[in-house]
């Protein structure tokens, strides 16, 4: 009888929301041994996650790694996540832009001190192997608000909703536990929006700024921001989970929110931008997208926390994976060769090494 498999373990996507975060977007570079490089973080993660954790244990450290379609092609072959692929420009009534990003790391703690130290780690691990394209340090501001003076978060799904929002299940079993998240860099010109009447600044988010009260339905402007990110399937609403972060350097007058949203498929967050920036009808666009510039924009995959453990870093090139595959396989004992418990047998590798 073959003994089932433990079922895939997630990375902490839907960890509580910290005071502190570090987004850090590297490409890698071009040739075999920057792969390498990356493999064998993968598979470090966890270890380095402990060691700098441990150091303060109401520091509430975690680290997602998230991988662009084009990165996941040369590090793990051709089994791919179902819906993953580059971030698609919306060219509306304003533009969502696409750029480049082969691995996200989304650092999140109760301080800076641990981001900054993980952070730290991890590109002394990369050095040579990755270049780094974005960088942003975010910071809680007064009632978690953003610098646009809204409270931000406040209709995020909590634990179990959260877990539904963001895991993915049945609907790709090799991939189950894993989750999508795009990330958007906006600059706000903080200067026009300040004079902006608080009671249509009010209109533009859908709800009371000091307060935080949402507008009652009947009231909501049809260009509202939470009208817009608000989508349902059969009747029912399809969420994602946000941890957005303001950001920004005084001395240069830039002042702006990083978007982050986890979802179990993009299209849930595709439909949202599109609402935003094309509009819901057409034209009815997110008027906080006339204060607010998205810079960036990227779409990655984040693999169960137990396929990154199990990342060999001599896993062979894409091209090679089908022949190697086969005499792992042959090597690999039946239950090891199942693909549904989100490892994929990458790690059979590894793991013979170690026996
Ligand atoms: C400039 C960037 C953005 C800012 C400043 C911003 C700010 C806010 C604020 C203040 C709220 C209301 C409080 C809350 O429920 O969190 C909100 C809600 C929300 N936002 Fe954003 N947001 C931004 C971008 C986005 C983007 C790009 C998406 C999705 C693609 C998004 C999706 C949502 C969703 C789903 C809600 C909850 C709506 C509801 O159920 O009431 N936001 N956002």
């Amino acid at each position: 009888m073959i003994a089932s498999l433990p079922p895939p373990v997630s990375q902490s996507v839907a960890s509580r929301l910290t005071r502190a975060a570090i987004f850090l977007v590297v490409t890698i570079n071009p040739g075999a041994s920057p792969e390498r490089a990356v493999r064998s973080l993968c598979g470090d993660m966890s270890s380095l996650l402990r060691g700098v954790g441990f150091r303060n244990l109401n520091g509430q450290l975690s680290c997602i790694m998230g991988f662009g379609s084009h990165a996941w092609d040369r590090l793990f072959g051709q089994a791919a996540p179902k819906h993953l692929h580059p971030f698609r420009e919306i060219n509306g009534v304003h533009r969502a832009v696409s750029t480049p990003g082969d691995i996200l790391f989304h650092i999140r703690a109760a301080s800076m001190d641990l981001c900054f130290e993980l952070a730290t780690h991890i590109m002394s691990r990369l050095s040579g192997a990755v270049s780094a394209v974005d960088e942003v340090h975010g910071f809680k501001f007064f009632d978690d608000r953003d610098l646009l003076g809204f409270v931000d978060g406040t209709e995020n799904p909590v634990d179990q909703a959260a877990l539904a929002a963001t895991l993915i299940g049945d609907e790709d079993p090799d991939f189950a536990g894993g989750s999508y998240v795009i990330v958007q860099k906006y600059l706000h010109d903080l200067e026009r929006w300040n004079k902006v009447p608080v009671e249509e600044q009010e209109n533009i988010v859908g709800r009371h700024k000091l307060s935080d009260i949402e507008q009652p339905d009947a009231l909501k402007k049809p260009y509202a921001h939470n009208v817009l990110t608000s989508i349902e399937e059969d009747g029912e609403p399809l969420q994602i989970l946000r941890d957005n972060m303001p950001f920004g350097e005084v001395g240069k007058g830039e002042f702006g929110t990083y978007f982050i949203g986890y979802a179990r498929s993009p299209e849930r967050i595709e439909r949202m931008l599109e609402n935003m920036f094309i509009g819901n009808p057409p034209g009815t666009y997110d008027r906080l997208l006339d204060f607010s510039r998205a810079v960036t924009g990227t779409l990655f995959f984040v693999p169960a926390a137990s396929f990154l453990d199990g990342v060999d870093a001599n896993q062979p090139p894409p091209d090679a994976a089908g022949e190697v595959a086969a005499s792992t396989e042959a090597k690999t004992a039946p239950a090891a060769k199942s693909t549904t418990h989100g490892s994929l047998g990458i790690g059979s590798l590894k793991d013979e090494a170690a026996q």
